[in-house]
C-alpha cells in the first residue's frame, strides 16, 4: 500500500491516478485499495475511487500509526505534514514502511525568496535523510499548475496583471512530477539521490502568458504593476500574508537571477520533459477555451 500526503494538491492528485492505474486499477498484488490519501476531512469526498482515506490532522500524526502498517512507501508533502513530519517518520520505520519520497524544492540549493521558505524544505530533506528509511528527494521548480492562479483574469480579459515580469523560471508539468514520484515509491528509482525535477526552457511571467494565449488562440500580454500593489490585492482577496511573501520575494529574486533548468526529467523518463506550452494545452479549459 502507498499512503499519500497532501493527496489533494496538483501533484498528489495525479500520483494517486498513476498508482491506481497499475495492474488495471488495483495495486502490488491486484489488491484493491493499494492507495491511502491522508486528508483533515474536507478532501474525503474528492478522492479517485479505490483510494482509501485515512483522515486527520499530521501536524499531530500521533493517531496515525495503525493506518501505517502494511503501508510500503510514504509520499511527503511538507505542507500538509508541517510540523509532525519527524514524528510521522518514526512512526513509519517503526511500522516497517521501507520507502519515503520528499517533494523538496529548488529554493534549497537555488536560492530565491525569503529564507525562511527554503529552510522548512530544508529541515523536512534532514528529517528525511535521517529517518532509516530508503528516501528519494525531489527539489521540485515552481509549478506550471501555479499559473492557473491567473485564470480568473485571462476568462475576463486579454492583460495579465502582476508583478516581476522578467522573472523567469523553467516551470515543471505535474504529469512529470508526478511520473517520477511513482517509480521513486515503487522502488525503480535507486535511493538516496536528490533529483532537480524543472521544465526544459526557461520563461519569464510575459512569456508564460503569451504561451497560454497561443494554447487559446488569443493575443494575452502581461502588464507589470509595483509589487506593493500586487500585495494589497491578494490580502484584499483574504489570502494570509504568507502568500504574497512566498510568491513576490521569489519573484524579485527570479527577476534577477533566472531559476534552474535540467535535464532531469528526461534522463529519468527516458523522453522530453512536457513544455508549459504542453500544458498551456491540456489546461486551456480552466482559462475559458
Ligand atoms: N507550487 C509550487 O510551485 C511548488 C514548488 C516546489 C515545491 N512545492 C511543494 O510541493 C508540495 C506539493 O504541493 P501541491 O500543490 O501538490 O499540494 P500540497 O500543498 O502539498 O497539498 C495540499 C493538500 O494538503 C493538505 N493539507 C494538510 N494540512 C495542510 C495545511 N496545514 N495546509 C495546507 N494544506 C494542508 C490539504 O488537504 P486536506 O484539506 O484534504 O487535508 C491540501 O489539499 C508542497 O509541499 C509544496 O510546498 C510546491
Amino acid at each position: 500500500m502507498y499512503l499519500i500526503t497532501g493527496a489533494g494538491g496538483v501533484v498528489g492528485r495525479r500520483v494517486m491516478d498513476l498508482l491506481l492505474r497499475e495492474r488495471g486499477g488495483g495495486g502490488e498484488n491486484g489488491e484493491k485499495a493499494a492507495v491511502a490519501a491522508v486528508t483533515r476531512g474536507p478532501g474525503a469526498d474528492a478522492l479517485p475511487d479505490g483510494v482509501r482515506a485515512v483522515v486527520g490532522d499530521l501536524f499531530h500524526p500521533g493517531w496515525i500509526e495503525p493506518a501505517l502498517a502494511g503501508a510500503r512507501a510514504l509520499q511527503i508533502s511538507p505542507r500538509a505534514t508541517g510540523p509532525g513530519l519527524g514524528a510521522l517518520l518514526r512512526l513509519a520505520a517503526g511500522q516497517g514502511v521501507r520507502r519515503v519520497v520528499l517533494l523538496s524544492a529548488t529554493t534549497v540549493d537555488h536560492p530565491a525568496g525569503e529564507a525562511r521558505f527554503a529552510a522548512q524544505f530544508r529541515h523536512a530533506e534532514d528529517l528525511v535523510r535521517n529517518s532509516g528509511l530508503d528516501w528519494t528527494v525531489l527539489r521540485l521548480a515552481d509549478f506550471a499548475a501555479n499559473a492557473l492562479a491567473w485564470a480568473p483574469q485571462i476568462r475576463s480579459g486579454d492583460v495579465v496583471r502582476g508583478a516581476y515580469g522578467r522573472a523567469a523560471t523553467s516551470p515543471v508539468h505535474e504529469d512529470d512530477i508526478a511520473e517520477v514520484a511513482v517509480h521513486a515509491l515503487r522502488g525503480t528509482l535507486p535511493p538516496g539521490p536528490v533529483h532537480t525535477l524543472t521544465g526544459p526552457q526557461s520563461l519569464d511571467q510575459a512569456e508564460k502568458v503569451r504561451l497560454i494565449g497561443a494554447a487559446l488562440g488569443r493575443d494575452l500580454t502581461f502588464q507589470e504593476l509595483p509589487p506593493e500593489r500586487i500585495r494589497q490585492g491578494m490580502l484584499a482577496q483574504g489570502l494570509p500574508e504568507e502568500v504574497p511573501d512566498r510568491l513576490l520575494g521569489s519573484l524579485a529574486d527570479y527577476a534577477r537571477r533566472p531559476g534552474p533548468t535540467t535535464a532531469t526529467v528526461a534522463d529519468l523518463l527516458g523522453r522530453p520533459a512536457r513544455t508549459f506550452a504542453d500544458w498551456a494545452r491540456a489546461h486551456a479549459p480552466a482559462f475559458g477555451a
